[in-house]
């Protein structure tokens, strides 16, 4: 009797079977997926992640389905530093990503793995989170497991992901996330707007190809298990919930739907791991402080031009600091305070005491780290969200931004040199590290929280928008202006058959008299 009580407690955990959707080949965003398995499982609950990138050792709750072969579609080589700074590539034209990312879910979803994990009656869900990435055809997942849909962003909130849950931002004092300057001159609400047009455009132009995607990626699957798929545009408009990875401390004070939660921070663990031994003697060492430069998981700092990374090298070697600089390969006779290191732990480096200054590509998980710890910063935007991450933090008075390639090199030397000099910017981003860690709860709670809500409350249907329901003429009154003008069609006519008729009896009545 009582081995069979322990058989039950041990072959079911009573968390939620939660399904995660994170389908994109990049270090950073598997970074964000593993803190949501992190922190789902630490809390019980099963989870499935569909991943290209598969944690190598896995909890107990775990199971990963493994989409590895949509590496190619994305494949690293693309980020390529040098083609930044020549301004060779430009990847703030999104437009262009959106056929990658058609092919990209097209491959993933319709891949043997996916179809066979889709058509598998056993599969079943109490709530899928999708990744979204310039594309919404993950949320079909929610209908083929007649479960709640919520969103996963990475970014701070913008018109495109607030339009899935309620709608746009106003571009007349939202500045555009993916734009290179932070400004909201009439210049730039101008070239604000004529993005938004032609991203319209694309969006428009994909549309077909969207649908067809939509349905020979789902169909199938859901009618298998006795359902029917309703349309794209149900579905992509259904989500219970956004979990934002943003937050005030780094962000702009927008107006944000009540479906929308900003978790931003919560990949950070709380026990920091410990540094290796080696790289914690040199910190401990460092009285002066050191500088950390690292651009990130997706960039390589050895694709910089020789010339530039020379440059930088010497000068580095003029500074009383030392520099740790996370760098794919050693690199021979360079000055004894520049430390190269293949792989940094970024949160334990950022974490140690004499850490004074990080040089950054932008990135926003880089600029949370960075907060928690109230280090400073200056940052080298490439690509993507890197460029407003960075205005925001020089706007917030914590960083400095120097665009590599387009500026002279004297002008960073000058600019570390006034950040080590100036205490500024250590005690300004000291402040918002206040703000960073003052919140209610930790992020990670509130993730939990949120995603445990939604399936509590079986989609969280009292938190749904009312703009949702409203089709664009009603939001812009312009079925009030309709009828308005009709009545005042109607009103003139009646008044002029009313006066004509008067005038001409009282015309009649005067030829009569007369
Ligand atoms: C929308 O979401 C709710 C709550 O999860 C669900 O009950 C409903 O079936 C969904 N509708 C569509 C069209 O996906």
């Amino acid at each position: 009797m009582l081995f069979l009580f322990i058989f039950a407690f041990v072959g079911v955990s009573d968390g939620y079977n939660l399904l995660l959707f994170f389908p994109i080949p990049g270090k950073s965003h598997s970074i964000l997926a593993e803190a949501y398995v992190r922190h789902l499982t630490d809390a019980g609950h099963n989870v499935t992640y569909i991943t290209p990138l598969p944690i190598k050792n896995p909890p107990p709750l775990l199971r990963q389905i493994d989409v590895s072969l949509n590496t190619d579609l994305l494949p690293g080589s693309i980020f390529d530093v040098q083609k930044f700074m020549s301004k060779e590539l430009d990847l703030q034209e999104t437009q262009l990503l959106f056929p990658i990312m058609q092919e990209l879910m097209r491959a993933t979803l319709q891949s043997d793995q996916m179809q066979k994990f889709m058509h598998d009656p056993k599969e079943q869900y109490d709530a899928v989170i999708v990744e979204w990435l310039f594309t919404e055809l993950g949320a079909g997942l929610s209908s083929v497991f007649n479960c709640p849909l919520i969103w996963s962003t990475s970014t701070e909130p913008h018109s495109d992901i607030l339009s899935l849950i309620d709608e746009p931002l106003n571009i007349a004092y939202t500045v555009y996330i993916w734009g290179r300057e932070y400004s909201l001159d009439l210049y730039s609400r101008l070239q604000h707007l004529w993005t938004i047009i032609k991203i319209k455009y694309y969006q428009w132009k994909g549309h077909d190809i969207d649908n067809e995607i939509f349905v020979n990626s789902y169909k199938s699957a859901v009618q298998s298990r006795g359902l029917k798929l309703p349309s794209y545009e149900e579905v992509k408009y259904n989500a219970s919930l956004m979990l934002g990875n943003s937050h005030i401390s780094c962000g702009d004070a927008h107006r944000l739907p009540q479906a929308y939660k900003a978790i931003g921070g919560y990949h950070i663990k709380d026990n920091i791991d410990p540094l290796p031994h080696d790289l914690q003697k040199v910190m401990d060492e460092s009285q002066e402080g050191v500088i950390y430069f690292s651009l990130g998981t997706m960039l390589k700092s050895s694709r910089m031009p020789n010339e530039t990374r020379n440059k930088i090298i010497e000068f580095f070697g003029t500074l009383k600091q030392t520099v740790i600089w996370k760098y794919e390969k050693p690199i021979a006779n360079s000055p004894r305070n520049i430390h190269f290191i293949q792989w940094a732990p970024q949160p334990s480096i950022l974490a140690h005491p004499n850490t004074i200054l990080f040089m950054t590509h932008g990135g926003i998980l880089s600029l949370f780290e960075t907060l928690k710890f109230g280090v400073p910063l200056i940052g080298f935007p490439m690509f993507g969200d890197q460029f407003s991450n960075i205005n925001r933090a020089v706007k917030k008075g914590f960083g400095k931004r120097f665009i590599l390639g387009q500026e002279p090199l004297e002008k960073l030397f000058k600019t570390v040199l006034d950040m080590i000099e100036d205490s500024k910017y250590r005690e300004r981003a000291k402040e918002f590290s206040l703000i960073f860690h003052d919140r209610p709860v930790s992020p990670g709670a509130e993730l939990v929280h949120w995603v445990e809500h939604v399936v509590r409350t079986r989609g969280a249907p009292l938190l749904r928008s009312p703009a949702l329901m409203v089709p664009w003429y009603q939001k812009c009154y312009l079925d009030l202006i309709y009828v308005i003008l009709v009545l005042i069609l109607i009103i003139a006519y009646v008044i002029r058959k009313v006066c004509t008729k008067l005038f001409t009896k009282k015309s009649m009545l005067k030829n009569k008299t007369e």
